[in-house]
């Protein structure tokens, strides 16, 4: 059996004074939680603040985007050596709001996957398809170049050390959640495609699901054979809903 693994993605939220109550909560809530991995992913800024408030705690903290080169002349960016440096343990890449807004391209996200990895960091890898491709019967090829793009570049080795996040776009942010059978295809699909390479390493793929996760609806998404936790936005801005969702992976 997989241990589920629960991953908040803040996005761009937070302050000081709500980034230091959500975390207080959180960190007393997951003493009771030992049967289930949970991770927070904050802004930049407040990296320094998850190190320190963490320190002590079984949660894990990560960064939502990394830069794919270890060094240069890139105003604005972080580099993977950078967050290991600061003690990261995971990073998202491939989120769909930087593809889709950032017009970040598979190979670009693969890149960045490789550069999360050599330097140490667990990548998250996002994929999943909008609306219009799943009405166009494109989900399952949508989501394997997202994936083949990355097993082209760094080899499907290397998903022994990444999380997989199926993320529906239809599904995120807007109270829409697949339902529990559409999202298990999906994984159990990203799951195949995988064993085709390496039965070993698909067996052991934490392959999460995003897209409108919430206490109420996360039992019945975490029951599914394929579906070993989630990553959630808005719900892990509310301390009781996101330890409500650890729960569900207990
Ligand atoms: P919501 O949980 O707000 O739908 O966001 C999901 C997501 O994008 C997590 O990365």
């Amino acid at each position: 059996m997989r241990r589920k693994l629960v991953v908040g993605n803040w996005k761009m939220h937070g302050s000081l004074a709500q980034n230091e109550s959500l975390l207080s909560a959180i960190k007393s809530g997951a003493v009771q939680l030992s049967r289930v991995d949970i991770a927070v992913c904050a802004p930049f800024p407040y990296l320094a603040q998850l190190k320190q408030e963490l320190a002590a705690s079984a949660v894990k903290w990560g960064a939502q985007d990394v830069h794919q080169l270890e060094k240069g002349a890139f105003t604005g960016e972080v580099s993977a050596s950078m967050l290991a440096d600061f003690g990261c343990t995971y990073v998202i890449v491939g989120h769909s709001e930087r593809r889709n807004i950032y017009g970040e391209t598979s190979r670009l996200v693969a890149e960045k996957f490789a550069a999360a990895q050599s330097a140490g960091l667990i990548p998250i890898l996002c994929m999943g398809e909008t609306l219009e491709q799943r009405e166009g019967g494109e989900t399952e090829s949508v989501v394997a170049e997202q994936l083949d793009a990355v097993i082209a570049l760094v080899g499907v080795q290397a998903f022994g050390k990444a999380v997989v996040a199926y993320e529906p776009v239809w599904a995120i942010g807007t109270g829409k959640t697949a339902s529990q059978e559409q999202a298990q295809a999906v994984h159990a699909f990203i799951r195949q495609r995988v064993a085709g390479h390496d039965a070993h390493v698909a067996e052991g793929l934490v392959i999460l699901y995003g897209g409108s996760v919430k206490a109420a609806n996360a039992p019945a998404l975490f029951a599914m054979a394929d579906i070993d936790g989630g990553l959630i936005g808005g719900a892990a801005l509310v301390a009781e809903e996101f330890l409500g969702i650890c729960r569900a992976g207990q």
